[in-house]
């Protein structure tokens, strides 16, 4: 069954009751998910991306009986290749092997990399190319690179004023009324905030400078809708503010404590600190997870949240806490920025565990503190006497907030240029601003040119 969307736009996804975690085990899932796809009607009839593979056989015999002939399909949409929408591609291009199919360059790529080179009607679309749908009507299509996939892009639907946002502004979440004043609002936003931090925290200076590229564009939004989750009807910009807020180093007065565990040593001293940020700092909310028991994307999503954390493990084989050491590697991988963090832990043998911690925090891009409490076997009181001036180093004082932080320049491809360090391959000296970094220097890392390096503190 096709739903209205508006017009002569109709939902033709498939709601995802039943999805449990997202890209293999990496994304859990507790209030359903969908894969919107979307079939345009209008003097020509366009597909708007398809399913993922599972559901392939219940969207296609969708289409047959809503159109009659999978044949009248006049274009195919491709906003992006992953398979939760390109997974239905192949079994459609068997039934319909010539109709066009509209995507980026790096689609082509993907698509081709996933299925195989099998001569479909491939047309490459750039920002600003429009794609007439008759009555009166275009698209025009925007690439959206890094949101989240090299290959991602939006289209805009003219005079129905829908920007088909793709991945960006979406949520798993499973509304069947498709419409974000249907659903219920707290379960909303916290799924939304969720998918940001798992999916696009990454790519925040690419998001804050697309929305100011698509700002420019001064396209009339009436309805943001994306590839999961509710369509924007009710002020559609209201989740592009939220995404320039959360773009923008987001934090607030809260502090989350990870930490594993072998005897309950590590964890006495988790929650020691957690009361004594309370007693320094009533107001802030703070929150204690064992990121060996609970979901990695909820406590992401607090870290998010977070102005600073602190991270435990006892030393295990002169290492910590394999859980700990994995959680690290996606903590890493969000690319959190503007937020402390210290090391705290129990050790026996060695005791390398909290340097391993604070250097690992480093590469994690986090402002680490020198203050750490390690405790030998079992934390006594002489280590709980040291909890005090590791939150006050953590958690900082309000003069210290409002320091400037030294501005770096960051590649996409995850290079910093340091204009402390400058970049001595390249003739360019320590001490260097970026403003006089020469205009043919490039990224040392990937080539990039430095017109594509964007600001980070
Ligand atoms: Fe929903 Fe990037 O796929």
């Amino acid at each position: 069954m096709k739903k209205l969307v508006k017009n002569n736009v109709y939902w033709v996804g498939y709601m995802d009751w039943e999805l449990e975690t997202f890209h293999g085990e990496d994304y859990s899932i507790y209030n359903g998910s969908s894969q919107n796809a979307y079939l345009i009607e209008e003097g020509k009839t366009v597909l708007m991306d398809t399913v993922w593979t599972p559901h392939r056989d219940d969207f296609i015999e969708n289409l047959e009986k809503e159109l009659g002939d999978l044949h009248k399909i006049d274009y195919i949409i491709a906003q992006h290749g992953e398979c939760d929408h390109t997974g239905t591609l192949p079994a459609l291009m068997a039934k319909i092997p010539d109709t066009p199919i509209y995507c980026t360059a790096n689609c082509v790529k993907s698509l081709e990399g996933q299925y195989g080179k099998n001569g479909w009607n491939f047309h490459v679309v750039k920002t600003g190319d429009t794609l007439d749908i008759g009555n009166g009507k275009k698209l025009i299509f925007v690439e959206m690179p890094m949101l989240h996939w090299p290959d991602s892009m939006a289209t805009y639907m003219t005079k129905d004023n829908i920007l088909f946002s793709m991945d960006a502004f979406g949520q798993h979440f499973a509304v069947a009324e498709m419409f974000n004043d249907c659903a219920d609002q707290a379960l909303l936003w916290k799924e939304a905030l969720k998918y940001y931090v798992n999916i696009l925290n990454p790519f925040s200076p690419m998001c804050l400078r697309k929305l100011d590229e698509i700002e420019k564009m001064n396209l009339t939004i009436d309805m943001i809708a994306p590839s999961h989750g509710v369509i924007w009807r009710k002020d559609p910009m209201q989740i592009v503010r939220k995404y320039r807020e959360w773009a923008n180093a987001y934090q607030e007065d809260r502090v989350t404590i990870a930490y594993g565990t072998m005897w309950n040593g590590t964890e006495k001293i988790a929650h020691a600190i957690a009361d004594e940020i309370h007693r320094q700092s009533p107001s802030t909310v703070v929150k204690v997870f064992n990121v060996e028991k609970a979901d990695k994307n909820e406590i992401m999503t607090e870290v998010f949240r977070s102005r600073a954390i602190a991270v435990g493990s006892p030393t295990v084989l002169n290492d910590v806490l394999s859980g700990v050491s994995g959680w690290l590697t996606f903590l890493k991988s969000l690319r959190f920025k503007n937020k402390k963090a210290g090391a705290f832990g129990c050790y026996g043998w060695s005791g390398e565990g909290n340097k391993i911690l604070q250097t690992r925090l480093k590469e994690a891009g986090f402002d680490v503190i020198d203050e750490n409490i390690k405790s030998f076997w079992n934390p006594e009181e002489e280590d709980f006497s040291k909890i005090p001036a590791f939150v006050t180093a953590l958690i900082g004082t309000k003069e210290e907030e409002t320091q400037p932080k030294p501005v770096k320049w960051q590649c996409p491809c995850g290079y910093v240029y340091d204009p402390e360090k400058g970049d001595p391959s390249q003739g360019v000296k320590p001490g260097t601003a970026w403003e006089d970094v020469p205009a043919d220097w490039t990224c040392p890392v990937c080539h990039l040119p430095k017109s594509a390096f964007f600001k980070v503190e």
